[in-house]
């Protein structure tokens, strides 16, 4: 019997079949366990039965195992550590006995009831696999160096994917020699062979994400599953590369850095976006597409303007995320269809 309110404790209930589905079943196993575990004697129990929100739009359940993993992490808790991966995933009464007793220890309660104030923030790099390739449709399209625009950037760790290496449909491209190597899964024909020149990066966000901060780099890797080591490791080699070097990176609205391009002839302009453009209010949404649109108008072939988006734009439950272009370079609008991809970036579907 939970302690939680039941439409709170549904809430876990439904988040923990999500998570087993997507093959995260230690990561499941927390949410069932958490809900199981808490009640009125800690912090955090008080703070999870009175939580005043909807729980699911809140993230809360994504926000209390980023908890557990942060605690962990940082070696506080452990009853709790030698149970997370690669150990098997334990028995549901060992993890519920775990969690106990981390939250009877009033420092560890303390933290883990002030990690619920902040909603998740993730910056998925295998996304780049995604991107990259359609980067290297605009590369072969307009022969020019690209300027990148990235529009809800958060860490900017996708902002400096011309530094990861890549296998994409048996094509070779990025630095071979990066720390971080990416090769989805790949159906269909490969993409152009071309040469991604960047000539300039930038990005934006609402609540940008400094990599140079340790608290924010342990807050980035927190959200991460601990199923998914692979993923952990990316994002690791990544921050290290963000951080020794980091792009340019605006806090603000996505719309203000599309406000603030100007065209630079002998580049072409590339604003672009994953899992991002759902989350900008309708407002941020129309402005951007009113300026990129007056924008393009004035293109050419030797200033060019593309809007690169791989972005979820069917609601309904199984349609994977597309990546699509706009390439305006005078004359008629190009207009592409490029792929589906699963939304992480494991998968590409080239079109
Ligand atoms: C799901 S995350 C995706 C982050 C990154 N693009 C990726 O693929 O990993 C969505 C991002 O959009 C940002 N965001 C939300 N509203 C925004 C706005 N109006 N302007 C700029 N960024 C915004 C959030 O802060 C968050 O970093």
């Amino acid at each position: 019997m939970s302690a939680l309110p039941p439409a709170i404790a549904a809430a876990f209930a439904a988040q923990a079949g999500f998570c087993r589905q997507f093959a995260a079943p230690f990561t499941g196993a927390m949410v069932a366990a958490a809900a199981a575990a808490v009640d009125d004697s800690s912090a955090m129990g008080r703070r999870l039965i009175a939580w005043p929100g909807d729980p699911h739009a809140d993230a809360l359940m994504m926000r209390v195992t980023g908890a557990f993993h942060a605690l962990v992490r940082a070696g506080r808790a452990p009853a709790l550590a030698p149970l997370y991966p690669p150990a098997p995933c334990p028995e549901p009464a060992v993890l519920v006995a775990a969690i106990r007793a981390v939250l009877a220890d009033p420092e560890s309660d303390a933290f883990l009831a002030a990690w619920l104030d902040s909603p998740p923030q993730t910056n998925e790099v295998a996304r780049s696999g995604v991107l990259m390739p359609g980067l290297m449709v605009i590369a072969d399209a307009c022969r020019l160096p690209l300027r990148l625009f990235e529009l809800g950037a958060s860490a900017g760790l996708n902002l400096c994917l011309d530094r990861f290496g890549y296998r994409l449909g048996g094509v070779a491209a990025g630095d071979p020699a990066s720390p971080v190597q990416l090769a989805p899964g790949w159906r269909g024909p490969p993409p152009p062979v071309a040469d991604v020149v960047i000539a300039s990066r930038a990005g934006i966000d609402i609540s940008p994400l400094d990599v140079r901060n340790a608290a924010t780099r342990e807050r980035l890797l927190a959200f991460v599953w601990p199923d998914q080591p692979e993923r952990l490791a990316r994002a690791e080699a990544a921050i290290a590369l963000a951080a020794a070097d980091p792009p340019p990176l605006y806090g603000g609205d996505a719309a203000d850095l599309v406000d603030a391009m100007v065209p630079l002839p002998g580049s072409v302009g590339v604003v672009f976006h994953s899992i991002a453009f759902q989350y900008f209010p309708p407002a941020t949404q129309a402005r951007i597409a009113a300026r990129l649109a007056a924008f393009g108008a004035q293109a050419s072939a030797q200033a060019p303007l593309a809007w690169l988006r791989y972005e979820v734009d069917d609601a309904s439950v199984a349609a994977l995320p597309t990546l699509r272009l706009t390439l305006w370079r005078g004359g008629a609008l190009d207009e592409r269809l490029l792929a589906r991809a699963h939304p992480h970036g494991s998968f590409v579907q080239w079109l």
